[in-house]
């Protein structure tokens, strides 16, 4: 079921999507080379329940950590773990923190020292296919162009669009429908409403869009030939003349 967000609903929105935006611009300035995921995780926890929220993908389904800290080839859900971070690697940290009964959503990936110009490439058009999607985003668009921006956008530069995972609408619950795919056809979907709020997360592969699920952890989603991926999310407001990205 679609919900539509009152005034109300959409100011508490805005209360949980500026901690997580806080919380990230916080990990971006202490993550560094030698870290392991899991420090990295700890800096998540301590700064959103230091906001007075709670980082709600502890515990989601089963989630045992605070983030996802997911690292070159691992495409979303990285557990936090013992894994060291190396110069040179890309690190996608996704969170969500929940405030008063909502949620807010947002993913970076981070560049960790001296990083080759084909993963900056990657990192770079990953976060201009969120802003192709937004770009015209108001009341009225059709769903599906927002997918169709993305994979336009990434596929014209040789990446692979993952369909195996999408974005989503977000607020009493983290995952509300609809369901908010990187790939489509212009023109079709459900027309979005004013008051929707959607997670828009493209999530970009260097090559196939292929990717695998790990069965030993129940989380871990791989590229399918381990070159890496990158991710880049906001949880966004749809307005009557436009958007509101509430985690920027
Ligand atoms: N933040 C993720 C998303 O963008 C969900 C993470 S799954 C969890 O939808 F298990 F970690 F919560
Ligand atoms: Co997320
Ligand atoms: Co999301």
């Amino acid at each position: 079921m679609v919900t539509l967000k009152s005034e109300n609903q959409i100011e508490l929105m805005r209360e949980s999507c500026r901690i997580v935006k806080e919380t990230l611009d916080f990990v971006g300035k202490n993550i560094r080379a030698g870290m392991t995921t899991k420090q990295v995780d700890e800096l998540v926890y301590r700064y959103i329940t230091s906001c007075g929220a709670y980082p709600s993908e502890l515990g989601y389904q089963g989630y045992p950590a605070s983030s996802c800290v997911s690292v070159n080839e691992v495409v979303v859900h990285g557990i936090p773990s013992d894994r060291v971070i190396l110069d040179g690697d890309i690190v996608s940290v996704d969170i969500t923190a929940e405030k008063n009964g909502y949620h807010g959503d947002a993913c970076r990936t981070f560049l960790i020292g001296n990083v080759s110009e084909d993963k900056k490439r990657l990192v770079k058009v990953t976060e201009e296919c969120f802003f192709k999607a937004v770009e015209g985003l108001r009341e009225g668009t059709p769903l599906f162009d927002i997918g169709y921006a993305v994979q336009t956008h990434a596929e014209a530069n040789g990446y692979g669009v993952v369909r195996a995972l999408t974005g989503h609408g977000i607020g009493k619950e983290m995952h509300e429908d609809p369901s908010v795919p990187n790939y489509g056809k212009k023109g079709t979907g459900m027309r979005l409403k004013a008051g929707m709020t959607i997670c828009i997360e493209p999530m970009i592969n260097m090559g196939t869009y292929k990717v695998t699920f790990d069965r030993s952890d129940g989380w871990t989603v791989r590229t399918a030939d381990s070159k890496p991926a990158a991710h880049y999310e906001n949880t966004v407001l749809i307005k009557e003349d436009g958007v509101e990205i509430l985690t920027l």
